[in-house]
């Protein structure tokens, strides 16, 4: 069948070129000045920072500083006076965390009528935005410089997940005084959790309940040809790409980033090319038009790709060829050296004992239908499992999408208040 090879043909093309370009000049490449984006006409709001464009809607938010115990420096928000609450905040707080590739601005981007912090945040939560480690957000270090120091770049979600998201636990509550708080995670925001419950369990304990939107653990099916291609190009070349001093990928300010930005605004045909190719990326069957609208993908494109590790993207890879969601695979050999045993050892998702709320799309092309069942029959304390409505709905929609107020919030909101104090 000719159209299938030249199918198989674009995905690999496509892949290289991502791949190559994201890779290759991902160094902080000069990035374009903001004046001149102004007149080239982006979006304000692609522009802004978190706090910045919290405050343009109405909100304020503070920024604070977490260190974790491997001296990584994260930048994490607090929404701290939400547009339409004029009651007194719920308590306990509740803790947002992003996906892969992306930062707090996942929350937001969508803006105050379908950005989930803003949901939450109208609605009286106490809502505090983490990031991880390698996005613009954090990459920071105390001793190691990212632009430098290879070894800033040597983790992936054991790292996130064992240091990462714990500091950002105690950091809310030493702030707050609370003993526990509410969890909500998307995509990679829910693996990271599941490994934090995992090895640090006394952390999981902290936690009342978590909402998992997309859980991402093992993606044995997942169906998206490219991601598969990007990130087991990653694994394949991760050696050799390390030799050169390259391990961070789509970082901000990076060509794929900018280059992204620039092209998704440049005209009506490229900001649909654009769509397009962000719905090659993620669904299954069909893609969900209007879902995302114009003016967000215009504006998320300023702040997506948020960049990671070469290393992170390597296990992504390695994460859709086993039925287990495993520490990295270094082979068998060295695996019995970092291990003690030819395989490496399995994540216990036994140990996640707190309750967990999840939410999934039919759609999804990234976290698969089937990987969340496989996913969800592991977990001891399932409260429950819903499948989002509309038959469209795909990886992105989940915090981009303009229907979230409907399709997502008033589930995630009646399981909140559910384990939230008056
Ligand atoms: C966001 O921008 C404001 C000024 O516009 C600046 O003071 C603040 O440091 C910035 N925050 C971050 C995290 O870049
Ligand atoms: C979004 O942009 C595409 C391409 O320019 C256009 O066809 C579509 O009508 C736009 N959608 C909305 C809701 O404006």
């Amino acid at each position: 069948m000719p159209s299938k090879r030249v199918n198989t043909f674009n995905v690999i093309l496509i892949s290289t070129v991502v791949v190559g370009v994201g890779y290759v000049l991902s160094t902080p490449w000069l990035p374009i000045k903001l004046e001149v984006k102004q007149s080239l006409g982006y979006p304000k709001d692609s522009l802004l920072n978190f706090t910045e464009l919290t405050g343009r809607y109405g909100y304020s938010s503070e920024e604070h500083t977490v260190v974790t115990e491997d001296a990584y420096i994260l930048s994490m928000f607090r929404i701290a006076k939400a547009k339409n609450c004029h009651k007194r905040k719920r308590s306990p707080p509740v803790l947002m965390m992003h996906g892969l590739l992306l930062s707090s601005h996942t929350w937001i981007d969508s803006g105050p009528n379908a950005g989930l912090a803003y949901l939450l945040a109208d609605a009286c939560y106490d809502v505090w935005l983490g990031n991880t480690r390698g996005n613009y957000y954090g990459r920071r270090h105390m001793t190691l410089n990212p632009d430098t120091d290879k070894k800033f770049w040597d983790f992936y979600i054991e790292e996130i997940g064992k240091y990462d998201v714990p500091a950002m636990i105690d950091y809310i509550l030493d702030n707050t005084g609370f003993d526990k708080l509410n969890y909500v995670g998307f995509s990679q925001g829910c693996g990271t959790f599941f490994v934090m419950c995992s090895e640090r369990p006394e952390y999981c304990d902290k936690v009342q309940l978590m909402t998992a939107l997309a859980p991402a653990s093992r993606q044995y099916h997942t169906q998206s040809k490219i991601f598969r291609a990007v990130t087991q190009l990653c694994e394949r070349f991760e050696n050799s790409f390390s030799l050169y001093g390259l391990s961070e990928v789509f970082g901000a300010g990076s060509v794929t980033q900018e280059f992204f930005a620039f092209f998704c605004q440049l005209s009506d045909i490229t900001e649909s090319i654009c769509e397009t190719l962000m719905n090659v990326f993620d669904h299954v069957h069909s893609s969900h038009p209007g879902s995302i609208t114009n003016d967000t993908t215009r504006v998320l494109v300023g702040h997506f790709p948020a960049g990671t590790s070469l290393h992170n993207m390597a296990r992504y890879g390695q994460s859709m060829k086993t039925k287990r969601f495993q520490k990295f695979d270094y082979g068998s050999e060295q695996n019995l050296v970092v291990y003690g045993s030819e395989e490496p050892p399995e994540y216990k998702l036994s140990a996640v004992k707190v309750p967990v709320l999840c939410l999934y799309g039919k759609n999804d092309g990234l976290v698969d239908t089937k990987d969340v069942a496989w996913l969800m029959s592991r977990l001891p304390n399932v409260l429950e499992v819903m499948p989002v409505d509309d038959p469209h709905w795909n990886h992105m929609d989940m915090t981009y999408s303009q229907y979230t107020s409907y399709a997502i919030f008033p589930k995630v909101h009646e399981y909140l208040l559910k384990y939230t104090e008056a």
